[in-house]
């Protein structure tokens, strides 16, 4: 009976493609993720951004089953996944990016697709995609013109196109993403922000951490802001853009943009006038201390200002 209702539809009632329900990671005495509750739909780009040490990875790692929540349930298509291990929710479709690049790098990018389509798949008894269809998704993704240059031998930029590609591999239903733009120039940026409105539009959910704003605020349906690991804030993005709590959770300018036009910005005179004022300082949307962790940002302001102490991080 629910086969026949549309995606997401079970008995007349929503189901979102993943909900993270109250979710609590605690490190020791440091609470990494603290009751967190959002969802991401299929069909959708769902962002999630927030300061440095705001608990997003650690929400990727417990959404994909390599963090064990202390408390809460995360549910995909409906059912509970929270105890489940990573090539669980694999096989059922949840695919995965990593900031670290773990192509095989003595394989070449073809090759390389080719694996992860056989590991997703299972290689006994299944059939071996077709060399065109291994190339149409690199053809999709960008890097065809690198189907046969060694993994280790690309930029960068490629490499996490490549990364995209091997996950795609897998046909997943909700692909996670964990900063994919780090690397890519402005052009790549781009073509890769259609790329995944095409993904989406094909009915797959994205969840994506990055930081890279322009991105996050072109191509995302909805955004969520977390800050010593609470979400303080889930939206459009210019509902996010607009909000003071996300602001001051960011670089300050919340301070020179008067709360008046923050949050009653409702005449189109207004909007207007806002809007291309945040604009205009929309960069200074970087995280705090984003300059300072080099494995997980691409600044997008050449400088960011000293970290202020954020209260839990872990002892040094
Ligand atoms: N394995 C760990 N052990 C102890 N503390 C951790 C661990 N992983 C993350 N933390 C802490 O949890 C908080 C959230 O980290 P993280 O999820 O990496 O944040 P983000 O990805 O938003 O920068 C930070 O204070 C971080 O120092
Ligand atoms: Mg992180």
């Amino acid at each position: 009976m629910s086969d026949q209702l549309p995606h997401g539809q079970h008995g007349g009632a929503h189901v979102p493609l993943l909900e993270v329900d109250h979710v609590v990671v605690q490190f020791g005495g440091v609470t990494a993720v603290n009751e967190a509750s959002f969802v991401a739909e299929a069909g959708q780009v769902t962002g999630l951004i927030g300061p440095n040490g705001a608990g997003k990875t650690t929400c990727f790692n417990v959404i994909s089953g390599l963090q064990k929540p202390t408390r809460g349930k995360v549910r995909f298509r409906g059912r509970s996944v929270t105890g489940a291990p990573v090539h669980r929710r694999s096989k059922r479709g949840m695919g995965r990016t990593f900031q670290r690049l773990e192509a095989f790098g003595s394989l070449t990018v073809r090759d390389n697709v080719r694996v992860a389509h056989d590991i997703h798949r299972g290689i006994v008894g299944l059939l071996r995609p077709g060399a065109k269809d291994i190339d149409a998704l690199l053809e999709r993704v960008g890097i065809a013109e690198y189907a046969d240059e060694r993994a280790d031998s690309i930029p960068t930029g490629t490499a996490r196109l490549l990364e995209l590609a091997r996950c795609l591999a897998g046909d997943p239903q909700l692909l996670l993403l964990d900063e994919p733009s780090s690397g890519l120039d402005e052009s790549e940026t781009d073509d890769f922000g259609d790329l995944l409105r095409d993904l989406a539009a094909e009915g797959r959910g994205i969840l994506m951490v990055e930081h890279d704003m322009d991105l996050v605020m072109g191509v995302c349906d909805t955004i969520h802001v977390l800050d010593f690991g609470s979400v303080i804030a889930s939206g459009a993005p210019g509902d996010i853009r607009r909000d003071p709590a996300v602001q001051r959770a960011y670089l300050g300018y919340s301070d020179e943009v008067p709360e008046h036009e923050l949050v009653g910005a409702s005449t189109g005179a207004h909007v207007g006038t806002h809007v291309s004022a945040v604009e205009e300082t929309r960069t200074d949307l970087v995280p705090v201390g984003a300059a300072t962790d080099a494995t997980t940002v691409i600044p997008v302001v050449p400088a960011a200002p000293p970290v202020p102490s954020h209260g839990q991080e872990p002892p040094r």
